[in-house]
């Protein structure tokens, strides 16, 4: 039998969030979403792959509305000048957005930069609605200096589960090098040497 530390589910990590607070920030994010919604109108959940992927898994039970989803694939990597650049890999104008409401989904918001460049290739196949929701939020401290969030965050989700402390975490659909997305609660990754999305050339985010 595995060793405490060396199973693939305990790996030693520091919990961030616990697989009960995990599903709790579901469930109240699941009503904050229904209650917001016009009764009886469809919605279209369009996750951010494949770090949304179990996070949609969960969201969609508790959602009660007819309901359709849809996965895009987006590649954050740091372009010239420490600018992110943020590829979307798949044809957001095939995905026949106009008129819908539309929820923009992914686990974590860090730069903002992924989630913005979304919002931006949504909005132009004008939907009814769109309103982007996140699990996780990490926490600018150059952002209180500037009075204001960070001026790398172009966007204010509706929708957001729990503000994290800066730092690279993994479980619950994120990953690091495409590993512990398996988790089932949110973890530090123990010395992450460069901060997402720097670290992600070339790789899925
Ligand atoms: P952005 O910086 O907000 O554009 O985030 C880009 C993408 O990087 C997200 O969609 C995640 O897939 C990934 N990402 C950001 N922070 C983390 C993290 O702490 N762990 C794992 N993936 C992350
Ligand atoms: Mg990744």
């Amino acid at each position: 039998m595995a060793q405490k530390g060396s199973h693939p589910r305990r790996p030693g990590f520091r919990t961030i969030l616990s697989e009960a607070e995990v599903r709790s920030t579901v469930r109240e994010l699941a009503a904050a979403i229904t209650q917001d919604h016009p009764h009886g109108e469809p919605l279209v959940v369009v996750a951010v792959l494949k770090g949304a992927l179990v996070f949609l898994a969960d969201l969609i039970r508790h959602l009660l509305m007819p309901l359709e989803i849809e996965l895009v694939n987006a590649r954050s990597y740091q372009g010239s000048r420490r600018q992110p650049v943020v590829e979307i890999l798949d044809d957001v104008a095939e995905l026949r957005l106009s008129g819908r409401h539309v929820l923009l989904l992914d686990c974590v918001l860090d730069s903002g930069h992924t989630l913005a460049a979304l919002r931006e290739a949504i909005s132009a196949q004008s939907p009814a609605s769109l309103k982007t929701c996140v699990l996780l939020r990490k926490e600018r401290p150059g952002a209180v200096l500037a009075g204001k969030r960070d001026s790398s965050v172009p966007i204010e989700p509706e929708y957001v589960g729990v503000e994290i402390p800066d730092l690279f975490v993994v479980g619950y659909g994120l990953d690091h090098g495409n590993l512990w997305r398996h988790l089932p609660y949110i973890a530090e990754l123990p010395a992450h040497p460069v901060r997402s999305p720097c670290s992600s050339v070339g790789e899925d985010p």
